[in-house]
């Protein structure tokens, strides 16, 4: 079978007269061949040949005119050609020594390297000779396992898993990606293997947890990360969320499920890996302030603050920097309750000038959570919040249109209160600010500088601060 995206690429048939020179063979395989038979596009190359990967690379970046990237101690080396990344591999075979648990890696075959490969549908690879060119190898039935949609590895699932753990995650990750089943030998594996993940660097996880979470529908992985018991090795803060207590024949919601539910439902609004990321651990403070009040039931009472708190933890556990993607997944879990609890009493004016100071430009992603946040079997319930979480939105736009508060500045500065009042840098000016920016955002005076300069004058006179002012002295 040959697909149009590999055949329209002139990079292949230059591979294929490179390689026949130096007298080896060479093929496209992994992920490349993978999505042609998915149709979706990929902009990597994988290269494998059995000889020498570095040296066709070398030859062939030669006769693209591009610069080679040589990695000696993998074997491997790659360049850039019309934005895509191209690969060059050596195939490898692994044999044990008698006297040595650890493999050696030799030169092997295209088979040979097949078998070494994570799942049957990443071994797949096309001829780059002349005389077959295009066809394709596969050993494993990967095209059948392709077409019934499942993963599973090429050697039995341990062998493959223990050459790299990773692949425990990147067989969730595809899954939920590809909406994939993962056949049940493969799942068992991965259960029996959990604990060989500490092997792995932090960083190769996170990059997983981020391809999963952006896939069309992250509660796949994540239930699966959870089935397999890997998410209490990578995330036990969101294992914890499971489960539902019952006290006098009272339950609260199961908090795992409502969260994966919240994750789709984002998904289905925002490609934002950073919006998802907020929606997966928004209710994280969820287990640790729960609470049984036999006047009212359930309480979580503070989830959104200890949730926030939680979350710098979280992306130091997983070796995510903690940089201003981190602080908006903060923010965005302190403040997921504020739209609706706006509602529970009326909605004024300047709860909502409020709201919108406190989130600024994120204000959009917070409501898209806030939506998504709710979830309910009892339809009425979801209704009613829907109709709360509506007014919120209008009364949103109303204010944006009156009031420019989104990105709020102070019309009153403290070099203004400085000069005026002939003052150095001094506690006062805070307060003074601070007064003003309340005054504002509680609608007593509107947003301009006029306004607001006199109602610093005022409040400055209050404070004694007139009496200070250099040029009434003078
Ligand atoms: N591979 C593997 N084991 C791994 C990682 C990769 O066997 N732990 C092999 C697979 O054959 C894979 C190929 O190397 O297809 C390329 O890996 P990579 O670029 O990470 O994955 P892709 O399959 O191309 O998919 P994606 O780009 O979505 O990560």
């Amino acid at each position: 079978m040959q697909n149009v995206e590999f055949l329209s690429n002139d990079i292949f048939r230059i591979v294929s007269q490179v390689a026949k020179e130096a007298g080896v063979r060479a093929y496209v395989i992994g992920g490349y061949v993978r999505d042609c038979f998915l149709q979706r596009h990929c902009k990597d190359i994988d290269i494998v040949v059995e000889g020498s990967g570095i040296e066709i690379a070398t030859k062939v970046a030669g006769v693209v005119k591009s610069k080679v990237t040589v990695f000696k101690r993998f074997g491997t080396a790659m360049f850039r050609y019309k934005g895509m990344e191209i690969e060059f591999v050596g195939a490898r075979k692994e044999s044990y020594r008698a006297d040595s648990r650890n493999p050696i890696v030799e030169n092997g075959t295209l088979e040979d390297d097949q078998k070494r490969r994570d799942f049957t549908i990443n071994a797949l690879a096309f001829s780059l000779q002349e005389e077959d060119f295009g066809k394709l190898a596969d050993p494993f039935n990967g095209v059948r396992d392709l077409q019934a949609g499942l993963i599973r590895t090429p050697l039995d699932p341990d062998t493959t898993y223990s050459d790299d753990p990773l692949r425990m995650i990147r067989a969730i990750r595809f899954a939920s990606q590809l909406s994939f089943s993962i056949v049940p030998e493969s799942l068992e594996s991965i259960r029996r293997n959990r604990k060989r993940l500490d092997i792995l660097s932090r960083e190769r996880i996170s990059d997983e947890l981020h391809k999963i979470l952006l896939s069309p529908k992250p509660s796949v992985g994540l239930r699966l990360l959870e089935e397999t018991e890997l998410m209490p090795e990578i995330l036990p803060q969101i294992s914890r969320l499971k489960g539902v207590e019952m006290v006098d024949g009272k339950g609260h919601k199961d908090n795992f499920a409502h969260t994966l539910q919240v994750v789709d439902n984002v998904a289905e609004k925002s490609d934002n890996l950073w919006l998802r990321w907020a929606a997966l651990l928004h209710d994280i403070g969820k287990p640790q302030t729960k609470r049984f009040e036999p006047s009212v039931g359930w309480t979580f009472h503070s989830h959104d603050f200890i949730g926030a708190r939680m979350v710098p933890g979280i992306f130091r556990q997983l070796k995510m920097p903690l940089n201003e993607k981190m602080r908006y997944v903060q923010k965005l879990v302190q403040l997921h309750l504020r739209p609706i609890a706006l509602v529970q009493d009326e909605v004024t004016d300047s709860a909502v000038r409020r709201l919108l100071f406190d989130a600024g430009d994120d204000i959009d992603d917070l409501m898209t959570l806030c939506e998504a946040d709710i979830t309910s079997k009892n339809d009425r319930v979801v209704l009613k919040h829907r109709h709360n979480f509506a007014m919120v939105k209008q009364k949103l736009i109303e204010v944006e249109q009156k009031d420019a508060i989104r990105n709020f500045k102070n019309p009153v500065t403290g070099e203004m209160i400085m000069e005026r009042y002939n003052i150095p840098p001094c506690r006062e000016i805070g307060e003074l600010k601070e007064y003003v920016k309340n005054a504002i955002l509680d609608g007593k005076i509107e947003n301009n500088v006029a306004q607001a300069y006199a109602l610093m004058e005022q409040r400055a006179e209050e404070m004694g601060l007139g009496k200070r002012d250099g040029r009434a002295d003078a």
